[in-house]
């Protein structure tokens, strides 16, 4: 059977293709509800709640899952982050397409995340430093990730909690990247590593001339050259 996720685009089937088999889902920031009504449409997801902040998206999800005749598996639902969400009792959690900071505040204000059955699937438009940091600081696991390219380059990451290991061993450039999308490696990875090197290198140039200090660039730009030699040459 040929599945729904197909009809996504790069970013989103990445993040379907990270959710279990058989999950009851929660789509944070929905939109259009597209993520829900593909992994429920295809049977990947057994239901779902597809929630947003803002009344026209949450129109827009409640609509779309009307015309797919989805009401009896996807709930839709108009409220902040996930409050609420947790009577759902959701196994999988997407918060996709907004930024790092904020997937953090969102997973900090829902202390219900905290429960090793549940996985959360992430997908900051910036800042995935501040998110990394974040769930290794407070007892998440980063199980997998993914570098998609659409018209820009997406991150994906997929944690879950255990509870141990809350001492951050990653580097700046391993917070920035991620530890298994550096060891990977690959074309996706030099394509961010070069991104980053250009507006790390912007920065530094205007810091120089400024006379103010670089040192948090510079450092960090030697070290994605690095990373960028070791994967270029594996290539
Ligand atoms: C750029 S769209 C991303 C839509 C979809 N998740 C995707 O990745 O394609 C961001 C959505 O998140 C919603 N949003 C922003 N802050 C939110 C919050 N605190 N709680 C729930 N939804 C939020 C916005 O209303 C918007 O619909």
């Amino acid at each position: 059977m040929e599945t729904k996720t197909k009809g996504l685009t790069p970013r989103l089937r990445a993040v379907a293709e990270l959710v279990r088999h058989g999950a009851f889902v929660a789509d944070v920031g929905t939109d259009h509800a597209y993520l829900p009504i593909a992994l429920v449409s295809e049977g990947r997801a057994v239901g779902a709640v597809a929630s947003d902040i803002n009344e026209g998206p949450y129109l827009r999800a409640k609509k779309n899952v009307e015309e797919q005749h989805l009401e009896n598996k996807i709930t839709t639902v108009h409220c902040a982050g996930l409050s609420g969400i947790d009577k759902y009792s959701p196994t999988d959690i997407l918060i996709c397409g907004m930024g790092g900071e904020l997937i953090a505040s969102i997973i900090d204000d829902a202390p219900f995340t905290k429960d090793p059955k549940i996985r959360l699937v992430l997908q900051p438009m910036t800042h995935p430093e501040i998110l990394r940091e974040y769930l290794l600081k407070n007892g998440f696991e980063i199980l997998f990730e993914r570098i998609v390219k659409e018209e820009k380059l997406y991150q994906i990451i997929c944690a879950e909690y255990s509870g141990k290991n809350k001492n951050i061993d990653y580097n700046d450039a391993e917070l920035l990247l991620g530890r298994l999308n550096i060891n990977a490696g690959g074309e996706q990875l030099v394509a961010l590593v070069c991104h980053h090197l250009n507006i790390l290198e912007r920065i530094s140039t205007a810091k120089h001339s400024a006379l103010t200090d670089s040192t948090f660039e510079d450092g960090l730009i030697e070290k994605l050259k690095e990373i960028k030699n070791d994967c270029s040459r594996a290539l």
